[in-house]
């Protein structure tokens, strides 16, 4: 299989997920790509990362068309998560010959995961000297995991952060200028939303990090999705800039999930009356949409109004998922609210408000419910409840 040149002396020798449809509960409409790469100096061969323990042939075709495996010096260990650790096990019984590195943390996770197995730890004070070409490495805990680390090359100036700057993106091309910018730095923004939100503190420390150490830096080859390169460069560090730091815009996200309409005439009177006010707003049918497409609208909105019915004296299960996938992803400085309509129980607000407060949005106003099928006047009390959450975001400021 092909590999393909990042710089002189690196090539990608990743696998491609073409039909990845689920990344722990974030769909991945576009698949995805688990990055390795190989660093080949004039004494001795490096791979940085493996892949996930299916594709682990894909890389080790690709890495054959370059050199045995046999003659891999060192395997560098990023980051544990199973997509890029889980086919360890399997990379160096094809590579016996090379030392294994990773993190301090990353040391105690390849032992906890692989039953045992020992690998070398490195810090950002190791160099290790591939004959012409250098390896160094900076701990990045949390970025995405207590052990994920960063490695660099120098000499070729390039960045190998895993996840950090990555995309869930499969595709026959390898860089960000060759699928086109906007497509790339869209998805990044959805995988920042659904994996690193909780996370903008540590990244942005971590980009920090990187700017300290007064590297020079020609490529950021992530571990998922397109390789960033050239021009691309520019507007992959505005981007991060602009997500680490929390930025939002006059905008609502407005999702429900409805039983027999009621709740759906709700959320479209909701929904008219925030524009009413001149609000970008996005509505989301939770029973018809994936959750990562209204957590990547969310991530720039300055509210979420969620709508459920009441089923059994609570809201219906795709609302309660919706909100148990936000809580680990724990938004910050958004206000929330809830509506919704109810035949003989009302109890699908009270839950949304509890676990809307236990998340962390603030609810300046009472949640909106009305019984059985919503009339005109209670339509136009919807659209007002909307219209107050627009006055209150363009106030936020
Ligand atoms: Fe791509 Fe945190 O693993």
């Amino acid at each position: 299989m092909r590999s393909i040149p990042v710089s002189d002396s690196i090539h990608w020798v990743g696998a491609i997920d073409w039909n990845l449809r689920d990344f722990h509960g974030y769909e991945t409409p576009r698949g995805t790509t688990y990055n390795a790469y190989l660093v080949r100096g004039s004494e001795k061969t490096a791979l940085i990362d493996t892949v996930k323990e299916s594709f682990v042939d894909e890389l080790l075709a690709r890495v054959h068309g370059i050199v045995d495996p046999t003659e891999v010096d060192l395997i560098v260990v990023n980051h544990v998560e199973p997509d890029h650790n889980g086919g360890l096990r399997k990379v160096m019984a094809a590579m016996p010959n090379a030392r294994v590195v990773a993190s301090r943390s990353g040391v105690a996770g390849v032992a906890e995961y692989h039953n045992g197995l020992e690998v070398e730890a490195v810090g950002a004070d190791d160099v290790i000297d591939l004959g012409g070409l250098t390896l160094r490495f900076l701990p990045m805990p949390m970025v995405h995991w207590p052990d994920s680390m960063f490695s660099y090359c120098a000499e070729e100036r390039v960045l190998m952060p895993n996840d950090a700057f990555g995309q869930h993106m499969a595709s026959s091309e390898r860089f960000a200028d060759e699928v086109g910018l906007r497509l790339a730095i869209e998805e990044l923004t959805v995988y920042y939303a659904n994996i690193l939100m909780p996370l903008g503190k540590q990244v942005a420390k971590a980009v920090e990090k990187v700017v300290a150490t007064g590297w020079e830096i020609g490529t950021i080859a992530p571990s998922h999705g397109v390789i960033w390169r050239g021009e691309t460069l520019g507007p992959l560090f505005e981007t991060y800039a602009r997500l680490t730091a929390g930025e939002t815009h006059e905008k609502i996200v407005v999702a429900f999930s409805t039983m027999w309409g009621s709740t759906d005439t709700l959320a479209r009177a909701v929904v008219d009356g925030i524009a009413a006010e001149g609000v970008e707003v996005d509505l989301f049918d939770l029973a018809v949409t994936p959750i990562a497409h209204v957590t990547r609208h969310l991530l720039d909105a300055r509210a979420l109004l969620l709508g459920s019915p009441a089923l059994h004296h609570g809201m219906l299960y795709r609302v309660a998922g919706y909100l148990q996938y936000l809580s680990g992803l724990h938004p910050t400085g958004k206000l929330g609210g809830a509506f919704g309509s109810y035949g003989w129980s009302s109890g699908a607000c009270k839950q949304i408000v509890e676990r809307l407060a236990e998340i962390g949005f603030e609810q300046p106003f009472e949640p909106y419910t009305q019984k059985y099928r919503p009339t005109d006047d209670e339509v136009a009390a919807a659209r007002e409840w909307g219209a107050q959450y627009a006055r209150a975001v363009k106030k936020m400021g």
